[in-house]
């Protein structure tokens, strides 16, 4: 026990009036002491902590105190609650409270001294849960010794059961958070958000300041896709697409495919690191593999733990099961798009064998596509309809696998009958790639390339207006590919005499402005 005489006043001398103070001082302590239970009624932390200290207060009229809670590090002190203490002596307690620390470990004493403080252990299973300061003053009672060892006995407990209270509610929050996220997933929202709003779950959820994402491909050296996210900063929502906060940590942990918490940059192996997150200055790090049935899709990283507590199992744990739910998403995502890229080569192969059918239209698609491209984007279409655009003209042809050859290649004119087959390539079209749910956009495309302006075209004799623009645009380019290049039946014309042409049919077969937009694009670009 530390001697605490120097902070007593005076005693004086016993005499009937002192004997009957003393008595009533020790009537109120006990009255304090005794409803100070009440304080395990206070199960929210905060409301906990300000009841202890205003307890201390009562019961030692200090003219300075504060409240403080120990981390996972018990050495280091996070100062809640404080009345009447500069900033600098704060800070002077805390340091000497460090040291103090390792002395009290032997001892486990009731109380410590700290320059002009007395500061109170609140005990619970031989841990300093937190710690109450107190700089007394000449009114403090002489059996300050006695009564503040119990004050602090009752207060570590309740103070254990709010600060239990405090980690389930939030443990709470977070799996309430990572439900919603569940849900979201089966909402079907597109990648990209769902990536925002599982970093802003994982940043709610370890109390972070940043969370990011790397996603890796197989041979791919750097990832294909990062996204650095936090929300007091707004400006620091960026995707990362070259190396720039590929570090060395995220490369470990990729390589290992096994969790890393680092609690203290500048004291580990990774301290050139400590600024590669946009200068950001990194204090301490978790960071958790994505890999799934054995698959390394990517890493998150959640970085910089707010307040004065480090990276707990907890939190690692939170980050696997969110982690889990992302890596379902991502998984699907990609199998999708693989699904729907081989469709589309599969599609792509189709074209081509249709063209090779004819072998004076061979490269006929990939012609028209890029001619269609061209014309929309001088028609200033938006970014969706150039890729509706670019597969409608890849597969505007693509009934004619349904035509047979000898009609396809006949070199003379076709008779009406031929004509007619001929003329059901846009439907049969339709019917082939009706049943492709991502497809549905890009059929008008298909169905309605050989409508004419004046509506003497096929299928359905569309006009003006009504035919959809999109196809408006491939009609164009069609025509004007057929007639650049030669056919069973004539020589191809020139680009001067295919112009001449589109300008003659203007009104009549081809929408006017489009016509005269392609013709302009076509002089200036002398192809
Ligand atoms: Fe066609």
């Amino acid at each position: 026990m530390f001697n605490l005489d120097w902070l007593k006043p005076p005693a004086p001398a016993p005499n009937s009036e002192s004997l009957l103070q003393e008595n009533e001082t020790l009537k109120k302590q006990l009255k304090e002491l005794l409803t100070l239970d009440e304080t395990g009624f206070f199960i929210e932390l905060d409301s906990l902590l300000n009841a202890i200290l205003k307890k201390a207060l009562i019961l030692c009229k200090a003219e300075s105190s504060f409240i403080a809670l120990t981390g996972k590090d018990p050495s280091e002190l996070d100062v809640r609650v404080s009345n009447l203490i500069l900033e600098e002596k704060m800070i002077k307690i805390r340091e000497n409270y460090k040291k103090e620390y390792a002395r009290w470990k032997e001892t486990e004493s009731d109380i410590l001294t700290i320059d002009d403080f007395i500061l109170l252990p609140l005990v619970r299973r031989h841990k300093i849960l937190g710690v109450v300061g107190l700089k007394l003053n000449s009114d403090a009672p002489d059996n300050v010794c006695e009564i503040l060892p119990v004050l602090g006995y009752k207060a570590a407990a309740s103070l254990e059961s709010a600060i239990l209270y405090d980690r389930m509610f939030k443990r709470l929050l977070v799996l309430s958070n990572v439900f919603i996220f569940g849900r979201e997933i089966i909402a079907n929202l597109d990648l990209q958000t769902l990536v925002d709003k599982f970093l802003s779950t994982a940043i709610d959820g370890t109390d972070s300041e940043i969370a990011s994402i790397y996603l890796f491909r197989d041979k791919l050296e750097y990832p294909y896709f990062s996204r650095v996210f936090s929300k007091e900063d707004p400006n620091i929502i960026f995707s990362v697409e070259s190396v720039t906060g590929y570090t060395d940590l995220i490369k470990l942990v990729r390589n290992e495919g096994q969790p890393k918490t680092i609690n203290s940059f500048e004291n580990s192996e990774f301290y050139s690191e400590i600024n590669k997150i946009q200068g950001i200055k990194i204090k301490d790090s978790v960071v958790i593999p994505l890999k799934p049935r054995e698959t390394m899709l990517g890493v998150i990283q959640v970085c910089n733990k707010k307040g004065n507590s480090s990276y707990s199992y907890e939190d690692m744990d939170l980050l696997k099961i969110l982690g889990s739910q992302i890596a379902f998403v991502i998984q699907n995502a990609e199998l999708f798009n693989n699904l729907e890229k081989a469709y589309l080569d599969t599609l792509s192969a189709l074209t081509n064998a249709i063209d090779a059918k004819d072998s004076y239209t061979r490269g006929h698609s990939d012609r028209v596509t890029e001619l269609s491209v061209r014309l929309a984007k001088e028609a200033k279409v938006e970014n969706t309809d150039l890729e509706k655009i670019r597969l409608g003209g890849m597969l505007h042809d693509i009934g004619k696998i349904g035509i047979p050859e000898n009609i396809l290649n006949k070199p003379g004119r076709l008779d009406d009958h031929e004509f007619e087959v001929i003329k059901s390539h846009p439907v049969m079209g339709v019917s082939i790639l009706g049943g492709v749910e991502f497809l549905q956009n890009v059929v008008p495309i298909i169905k309605h390339h050989h409508e004419r302006y004046d509506g003497n075209g096929y299928p359905d004799k569309l006009k003006g207006g009504d035919i959809p623009f999109l196809a408006r645009i491939v009609s164009i380019a069609d025509t004007y590919d057929a007639m650049t290049t030669n056919r069973p039946y004539r020589k191809a014309l020139t680009i001067e005499e295919s112009l001449k042409e589109i300008e003659r049919c203007k009104g009549t077969q081809f929408d006017p402005e489009l016509a005269d937009l392609f013709v302009k694009m076509i002089q200036s670009d002398g192809h």
